[in-house]
């Protein structure tokens, strides 16, 4: 039997009138509803199922499913995944078809409350109306022409990007580790163009530290610290060191060595477990760069964008940077990365150095702009601060006493709850309550980063969850 269903794109039918384009946002999928063949791809059966005719309005919700693999739909479409998609992730058993704000929807009409934000992207939250009107403006204008011509969202956000932080000049690439990879050739290229003036040998070499991730690109991928990302595929860049995070004696005697082209830092580190760096760190690798001539990269594709409460996490320390990587929220879901650097180093870039066909694209851009111009904003980022503070009060309060917490830690909206035991129990049992967390660090310490936009009985009831499932993890110990 074949069902039409049709589906609005959007789900604020306001901000599609209120749009100022003449699209036809209804996109029809035929979908087979009861003989779906294997070759069919596995979003146009999302829609097949019973639902509203809108996904913006009256969506029935259910309490979150209480067996790890619920419904009929979900299982099929991760067995059709198990067949059809190379397996580099070990995914959650959901499948997620509708997110509105905080909250997502998975394919059986079950509600989550999400404190991932994608790992720490839909910072204005799933389908921000001005976000999406950005989007859909501009798609409707101008989506895409390559970097062989100048656009005007692209510049709009460099202007934006660099008035709003320590930057002279950016360059946009596509995602985080892209944006990694272009801050190791503009230190490179540095240090080579330094040399062209004083006649010495070029510093090539880097420095990274403990749990540190910056990407699965061989050259990003040479700067992460985790062995078991890189063994496989090894050689990989030579010449990073990795050092203690922390440690800032270490980082000094190497770096006084003159060998070193920068060093990657990220001032909060996110996948590795939620570890700040303390202001002595930060302010001895940038006055040790200062005199050996390297130069001091922040990786705030986690941190930055106003997750802490501030718009740079590095304004907490206090410390600029000579590059600044950013990515992940800067688009709002859209892929972006972008990359932030002094006149000093983008004066070492020529034309043809460096480049991608993609990056900077008038959608990305603009949907971009639509995000960076809440974010900055000093009320918008007040409230990540005051939000943050009362989120890990109410943690400690009531999971502190807990004999399986270590430690709970973090600032702003990037929290890490450090237990003794692996985490993945307590995800599980989150999730069948309706709630969405991370990992992070060796799998122990719950990785908690949902959209800025979160309000305080969000909070409540994220931390309602969390307190009233911890119990698993003495169970999951007692077997
Ligand atoms: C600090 C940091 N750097 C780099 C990356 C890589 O970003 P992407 O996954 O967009 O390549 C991540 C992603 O988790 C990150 O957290």
């Amino acid at each position: 039997m074949t069902t039409m269903s049709t589906f609005p794109i959007c789900r604020n039918h306001s901000t599609l009138q209120s749009s100022s384009t003449n699209l036809n946002l209804r996109r029809s999928f035929t979908t087979d509803t009861h003989h779906h063949h294997h070759h069919q791809p596995p979003q146009l059966l999302f829609f097949s199922r019973t639902r509203p005719t809108t996904a913006c309005q009256g969506v029935e919700v259910k309490a979150a499913p209480n067996v790890s693999v619920s419904g009929k739909r979900t299982k099929e479409v991760i067995e059709d995944e198990g067949r059809f998609l190379v397996g580099t992730y070990a995914r959650a058993p959901v499948v997620l078809v509708r997110g509105e704000g905080c909250k997502v929807y998975d394919v059986e009409g079950n509600e989550y409350l999400d404190l991932t934000a994608g790992i720490a992207v839909n910072a204005l939250g799933h389908g921000d109306a001005d976000w999406l009107k950005a989007v859909v403006d501009q798609a409707g204008t101008l989506t895409h022409v390559s970097n062989v011509f100048h656009t005007l969202p692209q510049v709009e956000l460099a202007k934006h990007l660099v008035a709003s932080s320590f930057a002279d000049r950016v360059f946009f690439a596509n995602s985080g580790t892209e944006a990694n990879e272009a801050a190791i050739k503009f230190s490179r290229k540095y240090q080579k163009h330094t040399c062209t003036n004083n006649g010495k040998v070029p510093a090539t070499e880097f420095i990274a530290f403990s749990n540190c991730f910056h990407g699965r690109t061989l050259g990003a991928l040479a700067l992460t610290s985790k062995v078991q990302y890189r063994a496989p595929f090894e050689p990989v860049m030579p010449g990073v060191t990795f050092l203690e995070y922390g440690n800032a004696q270490a980082a000094v005697e190497l770096i006084q060595q003159g060998k070193i082209a920068a060093v990657f830092v990220e001032p909060i580190q996110g996948e590795g477990g939620i570890y700040s760096a303390t202001k002595e760190f930060l302010q001895s690798l940038r006055s040790a760069c200062n005199d050996a001539g390297a130069l001091l990269v922040f990786d705030e594709i986690q941190c930055g964008l106003g997750r802490t409460g501030f718009l740079w996490a590095h304004e907490a320390y206090g410390v600029s940077p000579d590059i600044m990587t950013l990515a992940k929220p800067l688009a709002g879901g859209l892929p972006i990365g972008a990359v932030l650097v002094t006149e000093k180093v983008a004066s070492a870039i020529n034309y043809g150095d460096h480049g991608s066909t993609f990056a900077g694209t008038p959608l990305v851009c603009n949907a971009a702009l639509a995000v960076l111009n809440k974010i900055s904003k000093s009320d918008f980022l007040s409230a990540v601060a005051k939000k943050g503070l009362y989120f890990k009060d109410l943690l400690k309060q009531k999971l502190g006493g807990n004999h399986h917490v270590n430690e709970i830690r973090g600032f702003g909206l990037i929290i890490g709850i450090d237990l003794d035991v692996p985490a993945s129990p307590l995800l599980d049992a989150c999730r069948n309550s309706g709630l969405l967390v991370l990992t992070a660090g060796k799998g122990n310490v719950v990785r908690i980063v949902p959209p800025l936009i979160i309000t305080e009985q969000e909070i409540e009831r994220a931390v309602d969850i969390l307190s009233q499932t911890l119990h698993v993890l003495d169970e999951n110990n007692r077997k």
